[in-house]
C-alpha cells in the first residue's frame, strides 16, 4: 500500500499552515511547511526572499524543495505549502506523488478578511489586494481543483471538523489503493 502522506493546498489565508499543525497534532504525523522550510534556509522572511530575487526566484526554491520532498520517501508527513504551489505543473504533479492532496478553500471575503493585516504575503501588499484576490481566485481554482483529491470548503467549519474531515478521506482513499 502507498505511504499515507498528506499535502495541503490551496490560496492564502485559507489554513493551510493551522490544519497542518492540527494534523500533526490528531495524527502524530511529521509536519513539513514548505514557506517555514524556504524562510529557515534563506534565512530571512518571504517578503525579503520577494525583495530580493523577485517572485521568479521564490519560485526556484519553492520547486526545488519539492523535488527534494519527492526523493526523501516521506511517510507519515503532512506538507503544507504556499498558496502559489500549483502554478507550475510539474509541482502539482510531484505533491501527487507525495500524497493525498487536499485543497482548503474559501471565498474571496473570507481571504479578503483573513489576510488583510499579514505583511509577510508580498503578493497581496498592492494598493487593491481585494482586486488582487478575486483575479488569483479566479485564475487559480482550476489550478487547485485539477491538482486536488478532495476539496474541503474552510468556509463555516472549525478546525476539528476541517481535520476530522482529511483524516477520513485520507483514510479512505489509501485504504483503496
Ligand atoms: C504565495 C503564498 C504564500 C507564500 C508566498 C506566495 C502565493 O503562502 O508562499 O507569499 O503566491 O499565493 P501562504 O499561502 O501560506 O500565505
Amino acid at each position: 500500500m502507498k505511504v499515507h502522506n498528506i499535502v495541503l493546498i490551496g490560496f492564502m489565508g485559507c489554513g493551510k499552515s493551522t490544519i497542518g499543525r492540527e494534523i500533526k497534532r490528531t495524527l502524530g504525523y511529521q509536519l513539513i511547511d514548505t514557506d517555514a522550510e524556504i524562510e529557515a534556509r534563506a534565512g530571512c522572511k518571504i517578503s525579503a526572499i520577494f525583495s530580493a530575487e523577485g517572485e521568479h526566484g521564490f519560485r526556484e526554491r519553492e520547486s526545488s524543495l519539492f523535488e527534494e520532498l519527492r526523493e526523501k520517501d516521506l511517510k507519515r508527513t503532512v506538507v503544507s505549502t504556499g498558496g502559489g504551489a500549483i502554478l507550475r505543473a510539474k509541482n502539482c504533479e510531484i505533491l501527487r506523488e507525495i500524497g493525498y492532496v487536499v485543497w482548503l478553500c474559501a471565498n474571496a471575503d473570507t481571504i479578503y478578511h483573513r489576510t488583510k493585516k499579514n505583511r509577510n504575503r508580498p503578493i497581496l501588499q498592492a494598493a487593491d489586494p481585494r482586486q488582487v484576490i478575486d483575479e488569483l481566485l479566479a485564475q487559480r481554482t482550476p489550478l487547485y481543483r485539477d491538482c486536488a483529491h478532495l476539496a474541503i470548503d474552510v468556509g463555516g467549519l472549525n478546525r476539528a471538523e476541517i481535520v476530522a474531515g482529511i483524516v477520513e478521506s485520507a483514510r479512505y482513499y489509501y485504504a483503496q489503493l
